[in-house]
């Protein structure tokens, strides 16, 4: 595991190998993190927060759990395989953000978001499939991210994405 500053991991949380926790991060108690998995700076990840591996959450991204606060009920998100939450994202409690799907920037995920799809606006919307993104200069194919993205992964693990896109 490896953390910035000031980062905050509150009790019965339980995290898979190779875990990436950014600089005044706070995850509160109870979570389940897979392996893998990604947060960056300032993230804030509410009780009983289910990750699974490959994840990517970046900066300032919300992951709520009380649905009438304050309450005693803790319902959890859930975040699946692959998926990537972008910035400022806040995803409202009990809802599940389906693999390999894609959050915009400053997004309210007010409904689940099935796997392989993008959710953006306020409140989110499916705008597309993932399946479908190109890199504007290049043409090549966004998603699945692995087929391209590989820092700072295993190498035994990059072997297996190399195989499974060898166009890249
Ligand atoms: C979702 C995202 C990938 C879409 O980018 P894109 O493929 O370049 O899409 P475009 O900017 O061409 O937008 C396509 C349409 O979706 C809308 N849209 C795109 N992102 C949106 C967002 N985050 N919120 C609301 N609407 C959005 C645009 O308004 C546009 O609609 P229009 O055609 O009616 O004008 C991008 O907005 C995003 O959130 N990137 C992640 C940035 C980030 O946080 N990175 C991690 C930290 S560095």
């Amino acid at each position: 595991m490896r953390t910035g500053h000031r980062v905050t991991i509150r009790e019965g949380t339980v995290a898979g190998r190779d875990f990436q926790v950014g600089t005044l991060s706070d995850i509160q108690g109870h979570c389940r993190f897979g392996d893998h998995v990604r947060l960056h700076s300032n993230v804030h990840i509410g009780q009983r927060s289910q990750v699974g591996n490959f994840v990517w959450i970046f900066p300032y991204v919300v992951l709520t759990n009380d649905p009438h606060p304050p309450s005693e009920v803790q319902s959890g998100v859930i975040v699946e395989d692959f998926a990537a939450i972008a910035t400022m994202s806040t995803v409202l409690p009990g809802k599940r953000v389906g693999e390999g799907s894609l959050v915009g920037a400053m997004t309210l995920v007010r409904d689940d978001v099935p796997a392989g799809t993008i959710c953006v606006g306020v409140p989110g919307k499916i705008v597309a499939e993932t399946s479908k993104i190109r890199f504007k200069e290049s043409g090549k194919l966004v998603y699945p991210w692995r087929r391209h993205f590989h820092r700072g992964y295993p190498q035994a693990i990059v072997n297996e994405w190399v195989q499974e896109f060898p166009d890249g």
